[in-house]
């Protein structure tokens, strides 16, 4: 039986300026599996250096610190994200709801975002000395708050009904991730492919996606064992690994 190690450590602060940052600036000091956490963040970052709302308490925003140990070139860590966004689906449907998953990892429920994930990497060389998973969640937000953002987003408050407990919810994210955290290191991205691709709304129609490198239309066929988006573009089908669709 593997030997899991399902332990975490949470270093809790009142109020940092992103954690992915913090983590990727004190990335000598920290241990694996310690879990920065902050009740705000003044400068929170989102995918494409967008703003990452985050500056009212009683939510979830904290950076998961990881380092594996192996050749970085054969580890999963490009998955990570894709990873997270099946935990927190996993975490959703504890609640009750129908959550889905738009190409790469945005988490959404009835078509409103309740979460994003931004993995950074810090590098020594070749070497990789840590890795910052990067979770954001609405816990318990306002509507009017909500409704001030520049896409539809919801909470666990609004979907439930109720006041969430934020460390419990905490918590149980944690415990879900690191339950097959190894697992997934080991056998990587086809350890989740099916549950990802059974939640992914951005399959199995006509999509463009935003690359860095150009704008890509076609039909979103599937999603490769590497996690890469397949689309049948004019020009032949693309195995896309980044962008936003
Ligand atoms: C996105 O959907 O654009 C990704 C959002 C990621 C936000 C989280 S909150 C914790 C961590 N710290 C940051 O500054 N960003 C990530």
């Amino acid at each position: 039986m593997a030997d899991n190690d399902h332990t975490y450590n949470i270093i809790r602060f009142d109020s940092l300026d992103s954690t992915n940052r913090y983590t990727v600036d004190n990335a000598d000091t920290l241990a694996d599996r310690d879990i920065v956490a902050a009740e705000i963040q003044t400068a929170g970052k989102g995918r494409f250096d967008r703003v990452w709302v985050s500056d009212i308490p009683d939510n979830i925003s904290m950076s998961i610190v990881l380092k594996p140990k192996g050749d970085p070139q054969t580890l999963p860590v490009a998955n990570l994200t894709q990873f997270a966004a099946v935990c927190i689906c996993r975490l959703l449907k504890r609640y009750g709801q129908t959550p889905m998953i738009k190409w790469p990892n945005d988490v959404k429920v009835g078509g409103k975002k309740i979460s994003g994930i931004l993995t950074r990497t810090v590098f020594s060389g070749m070497s990789l000395k840590a890795i910052a998973v990067g979770i954001g969640i609405n816990v318990n937000q306002t509507q009017s708050l909500l409704d001030s953002l520049t896409q539809p987003a919801t909470s666990f408050n609004i979907l439930c009904g109720q006041h969430i407990d934020r460390d419990k919810l905490m918590t149980e994210l944690l415990d879900i991730f690191f339950a097959d955290y190894d697992a997934f290191m080991t056998a990587g991205f086809a350890y989740i492919r099916d549950e990802y691709i059974s939640q992914c709304s951005s399959l199995h129609r006509e999509l463009t996606v935003h690359t860095m490198s150009g704008d890509q239309s076609g039909f979103a066929a599937d999603i490769d064992e590497t996690g890469a988006l397949v689309l049948e573009t004019a020009s032949g089908v693309k195995h896309l690994t980044e962008g936003e669709s």
